[in-house]
This record gives structure tokens, sequence and C-alpha cells, in this order.
């Protein structure tokens, strides 16, 4: 089964794309010959990846600001799509951000932004996506891409792991919820990998504690989620909804 064809023609919209899983999930469906919508708020990033892309012989990028922490921004961007060459097959549910500070320092501004991204802008960009689909009678597969922090702990990022467990139970609700219209909800739980998120960390002397707790003993690159991305997201995943599976090294595992 070749699951990169199966991803051919269909329109894919990427969140977060402008660095890091989310560069790496939209070079994954263009070069797949999807249909890609690239959405975040750096729009030189987007555009630079546009031309990169269109110059591997994407067939077609659209490039479109989103900023998840605003409904009008959502609202508008979902307004574009809908004008530029109909309806999504796939949403790549992946915007995120992370702070890091003990809780009795987490100022509440760094709390409120993670859950208006990471939960919130989820939630919007998975309900306007789905009533799309709904109303147009025909399904749709949404990949929210959560964190291993949604199944377990860490220190000193109390509201991000709150965040990855929401869209864990929000994956798991909405696939319950519109699996009657033919709607798939799955999520990816990545382990660590190196992107702007996790910046420097890895140099560190901590980072590279944390590295040796991988059971695997190394960082993930984003080309290891592609396997799963591509399960998900098209009909090779057709009786798969409601699933939150960790690509991480064997970190969840690791020993207590
Ligand atoms: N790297 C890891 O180890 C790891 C592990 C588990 C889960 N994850 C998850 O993977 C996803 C991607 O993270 P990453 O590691 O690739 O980090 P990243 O390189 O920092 O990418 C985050 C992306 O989210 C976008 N974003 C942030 N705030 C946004 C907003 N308000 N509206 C729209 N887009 C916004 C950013 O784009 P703009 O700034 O241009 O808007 C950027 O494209 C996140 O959900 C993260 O929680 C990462």
């Amino acid at each position: 089964m070749d699951l990169g064809a199966m991803l051919a023609g269909k329109r894919v919209l990427v969140t977060g794309a402008s660095s890091g899983l989310g560069e790496n999930f939209a070079r994954l469906a263009a070069g797949c010959g999807a249909r890609v919508v690239i959405a975040a708020r750096r729009m030189a990033r987007l555009e630079a990846l546009a031309d990169e892309l269109a110059a591997l012989g994407a067939p077609q990028v659209t490039v479109l600001e989103m900023d998840v922490a605003s409904e009008p921004s959502i609202e508008a961007a979902y307004a574009a799509i809908d004008a530029s060459g109909g309806l999504l097959d796939v949403v790549v549910n992946n915007a995120g951000v992370s702070v890091g500070a003990y809780a009795l320092k987490m100022a509440t501004a760094d709390f409120d932004a993670q859950m208006a991204v990471n939960v919130r802008g989820a939630w919007l960009v998975a309900v306007h996506a789905a009533r799309r689909w709904k109303e147009a009678g025909r399904g749709g597969s949404i990949v929210n891409i959560a964190s291993i922090q949604g199944e377990r702990v860490m220190a000193a990022i109390t509201p991000y792991s709150m965040s990855k467990a929401a869209v864990v139970h929000m994956t798991k609700s909405l696939a319950l919820e519109w699996a009657r219209f033919g709607i798939r909800v799955n999520a990816i739980e990545p382990g660590y990998i190196g992107t702007e998120m996790t910046g420097d960390m890895w140099d560190k002397e901590h980072g590279q504690a944390l590295i040796q707790r991988i059971p695997m003993g190394r960082l993930g690159r984003p080309e290891e989620l592609n396997g799963l991305l591509l399960l998900m997201a098209t009909e090779a995943g057709s009786w798969m909804t409601g699933a939150c599976v960790p690509v991480d090294g064997g970190h969840l595992c690791s020993s207590l």
C-alpha cells in the first residue's frame, strides 16, 4: 500500500507551517502531490516555503495568515480557503506554543497564551473544518499534534502539559461526536524533537540528561512522524478514529 500516493490530489491544511513539525508536514504533503494550504503568522517564512514547494513541483500551494488565538483570523482564513479551491480533505492541527517556568513563577498571561493557542485554537480549527464537511455531507480527517506531555508530566511546563492533555481528550471526544459524519479525528503524540520550540536546550546539561532518559537514546527527527501522519490522514486509516499514538523513541515507556 502506497500511503503517499493516497494523499495525491487531496487538499491539506497545515497550521503552524512556518517552522518545525508543521513545515515538515507541509513538505511531506506537497511531496505526495497534495494541494497544500500552509498557515501561520510569520508570512515571510510561509512565502519562502511556498516558493520552495512550488519549485519542487507541488501542484498547488496556498499561503494564508492565520492566528489560531483569534477566531476572526481563523474565520477569515477558512473563508479564503473556501474561495480558493473548495473543501479541505485533511487538517493537520499543528500550531502550538510552550512556555517554560515553574508553576509558582508562571505568569498568568503565559498560561492564557498556551491555552489560547494549544487548546482553544486547536478546537476552533477543528470545528470550522468539521462544520463545512457536515454541511457538504462528506467526511474528512483531522490530525491533531498533541504531545507525550498529554499523557505524562514534567516539571516547569505544567500549563503546556495541561493543554496537550486537553488535546488528547478533545481528539477522543470529537472522534465520538463526528464519527457519524465520516469525520475522523486522531492525534500524534510526539516525543522530543529538535525544533524552534525546544531551542538550544539539547546542548545544555539538563537537555542532555533528558535525552538519556529516552530509551532509544536520541531526539526524534520531524520526518519520523511522517508514517503515522500519512496513516491518519489517508484512507489507509479509514477505520481509525479517536486514536492518540505516541512516536517518541520509547519515552512514554521509560523506566520508573
Ligand atoms: N518539538 C517537539 O519536541 C514537540 C513535541 C511534542 C509536540 N510538539 C508539538 O508540535 C507542534 C509544532 O511544534 P514545533 O516543535 O514544530 O515548534 P515550532 O517550530 O515553534 O512551531 C510552532 C508553529 O506554531 C505556530 N504558531 C504559534 N503560535 C501560533 C498562533 N497564535 N497562530 C498560528 N500559528 C501559531 C508557529 O508559527 P508562527 O509563529 O509563524 O505563527 C510555528 O509555525 C506544536 O503543537 C507542539 O506543541 C512538539
